[in-house]
């Protein structure tokens, strides 16, 4: 499947273009997501491992230009001149045994989300510091020195910015005797604000958070780390994650200003991968995610991201719910509400409303169960309404990035989805009015050929 195969050459063209394209789409998406995943007749283990890939789409008086380039991480440069795989990465080991596993030797593959910042374009992994890049260009400029000055933490892919004062939020968990997690928030020229560090009872792995205007909130689902199997070499970090539902979630509230306590709820156990949005309401936290009620597409020798690098379908049972936490932050409790039972994932949000309410979500989903999804749905987190738009079971669909619409107020915009064709095994990306999703696509930029997974995109206006 197109999907699971590597994309080695870099590309610098025009794509042709089916439909139109709206002339007020002016700006750059960026991709992220695993390019290569093969090297020297070793393959990873798992679709989520690769190393990154930046896409650029270019709009500009109603033409588009394509170029993809690899981040060029240390791990990259060394692998690359060795013609073959010298060190671990999250899902898979290196070959050679215990002797070059032993130990945490994970390094960035820079491959997972990516955004600009004062004129940088970011790439993040979750382990390590994120890497720069040439906006213009997509040449690496080499790691981006983010956080505390005396402390390098793991920071994770989703970080945050808070529109109404632009500040910028990253989380880090350190696995370890104690386990922590660490919040830190720059303001928008990147000055640094603050770090907090919060002892936490579980060793969860964590994807994405949530950010308020007031809280930050991390969901500590039961996915939990085993140190020793990791550390001794013996398995990789995700084969030595395992997930426990008896445990139930813990939700961790603390407060961005760190005036209050934090504050340790529980809620019944579903795993995420990632959130819609949070915010504030009169005493109360509403957080919206897309919740599991197992990983099992995720974790495990059958699971379907697993299989998939096999050529196998693999497990992927459990379905991606949109829930809504409503928590009380007076008599500390929390409920939990399913928004829709559609199978859903990556949720997108008009960023403009990021931290304060919202009421729509975009997703990618499908109509059975499966992490692989072939439409997209705007959901009413009020209502539960849903518009949907299936491109057939045939075609994989990412991701829809929100671009605003210019002159327009919030929900007003365009859905950015990068697409594979099964029946022309060539990648697309799709256009399409956030308010129609059901129209189906305005235009599509038709690729010459076919790209990975690629998770997540950042819009950024000329
Ligand atoms: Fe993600």
């Amino acid at each position: 499947m197109g999907l699971a195969t590597s994309m080695t050459n870099e590309h610098d063209y025009m794509p042709q273009v089916e439909g139109t394209l709206p002339a007020s789409l002016r700006g750059t998406l960026y991709r992220n997501g695993p390019g290569r995943f093969d090297l020297g007749g070793h393959r990873k283990r798992h679709l989520l491992d690769g190393d990154g890939m930046i896409q650029a789409f270019r709009f500009e008086d109603g033409r588009v230009h394509y170029r993809n380039r690899f981040v060029q991480t240390r791990k990259f440069i060394k692998e690359q001149a060795a013609g073959r795989f010298l060190l671990p990465t999250w899902t898979t080991r290196a070959p050679g045994g215990v002797r070059r596993n032993a130990g945490n030797r994970i390094q960035s593959q820079a491959g997972v989300t990516t955004l600009v910042k004062n004129g940088c374009l970011y790439a993040f992994d979750e382990v390590g510091l994120p890497w720069g890049l040439n906006p213009d260009t997509l040449e690496t400029l080499g790691e981006q020195k983010v956080g505390p000055r005396r402390e390098s933490l793991n920071f994770k892919a989703h970080t945050h910015t808070d529109p109404s004062t632009g500040q910028w939020g990253l989380l880090a968990f350190q696995h370890g005797r104690q386990n922590t997690v660490h919040l830190v928030e720059h303001r928008n020229d990147m000055a640094f604000i603050r770090h907090q560090r919060i002892p936490v009872p579980r060793s969860s792995y964590v994807h994405h958070w949530f950010l308020t205007q007031r809280y930050a909130v991390v969901l500590l689902h039961p996915l939990v780390l085993s140190p020793l199997p990791f550390l001794s070499g013996l398995a990789s970090f995700t084969e030595s994650l395992s997930w426990r539902p008896q445990d139930g979630n813990l939700v961790l509230v603390v407060d961005r200003e760190a005036e209050q306590k934090p504050l340790f709820l529980e809620a019944p156990a579903s795993f995420m991968w990632h959130t819609l949005n949070a915010y504030d309401e009169a005493g109360f936290i509403v957080a919206d995610f897309v919740g599991y009620q197992e990983p099992d597409h995720f974790v495990g020798e059958n699971a379907a991201l697993r299989q998939i690098m096999e050529g196998r379908r693999g497990v992927s049972k459990a379905t991606g719910q949109l829930r809504r936490y409503r928590i009380d932050l007076k008599k500390r409790s929390l409920i939990e509400e399913v928004i829709s039972t559609r199978n859903c994932e990556f949720p997108a949000l008009d960023q403009r409303l990021a931290c304060g309410p919202h009421r729509y979500g975009y997703f990618t989903t499908a109509t059975e169960p499966g992490i692989f999804h072939h439409g997209l749905a705007r959901i009413n987190t009020e209502t539960g309404q849903e518009t949907v738009m299936d491109m057939g079971a045939q075609t994989h669909m990412g991701e829809p990035v929100f671009v605003p619409e210019p002159g327009k107020g919030t929900d007003f915009g365009w859905l950015l989805s990068l697409g594979l064709d099964g029946r022309t095994g060539k990648s697309f990306l799709g256009v399409f009015r956030a308010d129609e999703v059901s129209a189906g696509p305005v235009a599509r930029v038709l690729l010459n050929h076919a790209t990975p997974l690629s998770f997540h995109g950042h819009w950024q206006t000329a």
